[in-house]
């Protein structure tokens, strides 16, 4: 038992149901002061839930916080402000066009002497000073969608230090950062933690987990699994425990018959971002490209993809030279792609699940202009069971899916065409262990029946693990190719990607 007075926040028998689900069943859940907790579990487990009932943002259906061991009840985010409690959501919530320090100081605006002015010099002189506490040095004139999206995570960060938190809630705050951004947020976590300050950390990547967090808590189907000290558990155990059963090895491609050629690129160039690019795809196989973050290959999948025009070279499809010059090309040809934005590439937020699944097929599922309702449901129905989308049905409205539910709808949209090509950009990022499984299953699926899979993947695992043949990119060039993932490692990517013996500074995770 802990003494009492190590204790920041008990949160007791939480229950919160939404219409068709019970996201929280009796969960209880305490953090200590001074600790970084994760709180870890599989996609719609409940963990964004209990920190928007911690933050006020959706009050308890019935349950009690104890906040330094006192009740309290959290009505609203003012009063989680009012405690001390901070959340930096999944999505970033900073609007893209009034600047950095609007952004961080935003309804709360130094007053100046006059009455109903804003004493804008202090706003930005405080501005700079949260943004130097996170390591960034931009102006706080800067316009929020003139930043990299790294950088708008750490000005979040920013914005929620300068409400002189004692708890901060990170919600996946590291899924879009690279390896170094992500060792400077820990960094900055670390001295937080030695100012007193407690952390609660939401990741689905277990590794982090394990390099930061002091204890960790885990949910699943919106219950409680346990809590300990992560010192007392293995990544084993802690899987175990998000999903109730052994995981068995989940990358293991079936084996494939290989066949044609349907994709060609010859010396495919963009600007100076793709620099003469050539490689071909063939039938049944998952090509992985692998390289650092801005080494060129999104730029590349959207330059096949008819996203960027190219200013050279030329893209074949079974054997035929085409001409792409926009998305809906490109999609007529065969191809697919899913996005690593999938959020910024218009999920229909306010429509239902089955709509955005079948939207872009729709076209296939009408007889002469009539949709035929019943193969859209069908066809929707079909890929929620496929992906293990889990929604309470298929009316719900995507907005109120987990966020990697939310994802799994971006790829189920995509695999409803049937393309022959896919392009998978980043496809398991904020996905959790075992639907990544299930994503695996669905490409070797995919595979099996013929589509040219093209994937890039950060994590390095993945690319070893899945592909049939892996591309290194390097300064919009490809720098090297490996025939037999199997027999290569880590360090042999790694190495290509970042040129040089000793790598250098790297930003694929391992
Ligand atoms: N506003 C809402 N309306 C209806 N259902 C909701 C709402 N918010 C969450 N849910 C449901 O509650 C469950 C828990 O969702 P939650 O977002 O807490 O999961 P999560 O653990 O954060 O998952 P992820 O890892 O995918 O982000 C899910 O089934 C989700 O669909
Ligand atoms: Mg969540």
């Amino acid at each position: 038992m802990t003494s009492d007075n190590q204790v920041l926040l008990r949160m007791d028998k939480i229950n919160k149901s939404f219409p068709g689900v019970q996201a929280l069943k009796d969960v209880d859940f305490e953090v200590r002061r001074g600790e970084i907790h994760a709180l870890v579990g599989e996609n719609g487990a409940g963990k964004t839930t209990l920190m928007r009932v911690l933050s006020g943002a959706a009050p308890p259906d019935s349950g009690s916080i104890y906040w330094n061991g006192e009740p309290v009840s959290i009505p609203d985010p003012a009063a989680a402000q009012a405690l001390g409690i901070s959340m930096i959501y999944q999505e970033l919530t900073l609007i893209p066009y009034l600047d950095l320090g609007q952004n961080i100081y935003l309804g709360r605006e130094p007053a100046a002497k006059a009455p109903n002015f804003i004493d804008w010099q202090r706003l930005y002189r405080m501005a700079q000073e949260q943004l130097a506490r996170v390591g960034l040095e931009v102006d706080p004139r800067t316009l929020v969608a003139e930043l990299p999206i790294a950088q708008r995570q750490m000005v979040e960060v920013a914005k929620a230090l300068s409400l002189d938190a004692s708890l901060l809630v990170m919600d996946e705050p590291t899924s879009a950062l690279t390896e170094h951004e992500v060792e400077t947020l820990f960094e900055r976590m670390r001295e937080l933690k030695a100012q007193g300050v407690s952390i609660v950390f939401i990741s689905h990547r277990l590794e982090e987990v394990f390099r930061i967090a002091d204890r960790v808590t885990v949910l699943r189907d919106g219950q409680l699994v346990g809590s300990a000290p992560i010192s007392d558990l293995t990544e084993d155990d802690v899987v175990r425990m998000m999903v109730g059963r052994e995981l068995k090895s989940y990358h293991a491609k079936e084996v494939a018959p290989i066949g044609d050629e349907v994709l060609r690129v010859e010396d495919l160039s963009r600007g100076d971002v793709v620099r003469g690019v050539s490689f071909s795809l063939r039938k049944g196989e998952i090509l992985g490209v692998a390289g650092l973050v801005g080494a060129g290959r999104t730029e590349l999948s959207e330059t096949i993809f008819g996203v960027h025009p190219a200013t050279g070279g030329r893209i074949l499809i079974d054997g035929r030279p085409v001409e792409i010059h926009s998305p809906a090309q490109a999609i007529e040809l065969g191809m697919g792609f899913v996005p690593e934005d999938r959020k910024a590439q218009g999920l229909f937020l306010r429509l239902s699940v089955a709509f955005n699944i079948v939207t872009v097929a729709l076209k296939s599922l009408t007889t002469l202009g009539l949709i035929r309702p019943n193969a859209a449901r069908n066809l929707a129905r079909t890929f929620v069971e496929r992906l293990a989308i889990r929604t309470p049905s298929l009316e719900q409205r995507v907005r109120n899916l987990s966020g990697g539910n939310q994802q799994k709808v971006v790829i189920a949209r995509w695999l409803t065409l049937e393309p022959k090509i896919l392009i998978l950009d980043e496809p398991t990022r904020g996905i959790d262990v075992g639907a990544k499984a299930e994503i695996y299953a669905l490409m070797s699926d995919l595979a099996k029946r013929g589509v040219g899979i093209l994937m890039i993947s950060s994590e390095l695992p993945e690319v070893l693990g899945v592909s049939d043949r892996i591309l290194v990119m390097r300064e919009g060039r490809i720098v090297a190719e490996i025939n037999d993932p199997r027999g290569a490692t880590q360090d042999d990517i790694m190495r290509a990607a970042a040129g040089g013996a000793n790598g250098g500074g790297s930003a694929i995770q391992a």
